[in-house]
């Protein structure tokens, strides 16, 4: 008897263009296109185990060897259901030859290896690495499946893992199809592209976030003018002017961008009613301290030594270079003291080095 077992891994993303605002609930199809950076190293990352088996008598799942329910109609539920009708049609449908697993009940093990929900992007790694162990187990793999098809379905577990399945820069169409079939990721460049990029997590807190991301941004949708500002208005060009500083790896405009960009999205999120509020007074002192960095380095003519980005919590990820990064890492450390393994009220800082061996 054959063992259908396979195990994938997914890290996370972090946004430069935020994704903040859904136009289909159900779907998960955002109201603007965003584009972030897949941190390649071991820091931060799922890792999930698929098995399917004759004997299972239902789908189940352990996160960080804890079981969770799958509850019928949620996001975990439609992954998994999009992924057994991929392999069915694909592959068992066309070829009788082939093996029916996606009648099997599938059993699904998943750790992260950082705190879970507390603003460092788990549910994006978390939706990723599910939905790339399920295709590696149906051989849902290229160039049969690209990573742009399954982010379709990784879409509809957590709006942002569509952007994990791609290593390096990648953007998330929005798309306008009422069903969701354009919008997907595409890679707008490879981590090796720019390989002397770096981020750097400052973990702030690793407490649950206070608001999540999808009651967030609904309650946005709902009330925010200053959302439709940016959709219409802000968003499309910063797409594209990221996606040139990207190509022509011009850090000025790449770090400028995300700065703006971090403090658009927490102003909308400001703008909401009532008033969500993600950075605390760490994450704002983090702030002065670069933006007084790039002061001093713009005024000698130097340009921009560092970017700042949030996402939905306090934890702040900061973009740098090759050449910056030592000085970056001890200014940090020298204004935001830390006790070493302890994250709760103090700083751990630690450097992703995005295409790093
Ligand atoms: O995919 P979600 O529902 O976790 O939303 C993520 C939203 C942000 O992290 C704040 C921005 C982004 O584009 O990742």
């Amino acid at each position: 008897m054959a063992l259908y077992e396979a195990t994938s891994s997914a890290p996370v993303n972090i946004a430069v263009i935020k994704y903040w605002g859904k136009r289909d609930t159900k779907l998960i199809l955002p109201t603007n296109s965003s584009l972030s950076v897949t941190l390649s190293q071991d820091h931060l990352r799922s890792t999930t185990t698929s098995r399917a088996d004759p004997s299972f008598e239902r789908d189940r799942l352990w996160l960080n060897g804890k079981e969770d329910e799958i509850k019928p109609g949620s996001r975990l539920e439609t992954c998994i259901r999009e992924v057994k009708k991929l392999r069915r049609e694909l592959i068992e449908e066309k070829d009788a030859s082939q093996p029916k697993i996606s009648q099997y009940y599938v059993h699904i093990a998943s750790y992260n290896n950082f705190p879970t929900a507390a603003g460092l992007a788990s549910s994006a790694s978390g939706f990723a690495a599910l939905v790339s162990s399920l295709a590696h187990l149906y051989n849902l793999t290229p160039p049969l499946v690209s990573p742009s098809v399954l982010s379709l379905i990784a879409r509809q577990g957590s709006g942002s893992a569509c952007r994990s399945l791609y290593g390096g820069f990648v953007a998330w169409n929005k798309g306008s199809s009422p069903d969701g079939s354009d919008s997907l990721a595409v890679e707008v460049a490879p981590a090796s592209h720019w390989p002397n990029m770096h981020a750097l997590i400052c973990v702030v807190s690793d407490d649950k976030k206070g608001t999540s991301s999808t009651s967030g941004m609904q309650r946005t949708v709902e009330t925010s003018t200053l959302l439709q500002h940016r959709i219409k208005h802000v968003v499309p060009e910063r797409m594209a002017l990221m996606e040139k500083a990207i190509q022509e790896r011009d850090f000025d405009t790449f770090a400028r961008v995300t700065m703006a960009d971090s403090n658009s999205f927490h102003a909308v999120a400001l703008d909401t009613e009532p008033p969500i509020f993600y950075m605390n007074d760490v994450s704002r002192a983090i702030i002065a301290v670069i933006v007084e960095l790039n002061r001093i380095s713009l005024e000698q003519g130097k340009g921009y030594r560092a970017a700042y980005t949030y996402d939905a919590g306090p934890n702040a990820v900061i973009y740098t270079l090759d050449k910056d990064i030592k000085d970056i890492i001890q200014l940090i450390v020298s204004f935001f003291p830390q006790k070493e393994g302890e994250f709760k009220d103090n700083l751990g800082v630690f450097g992703e080095q995005l295409a790093g061996n």
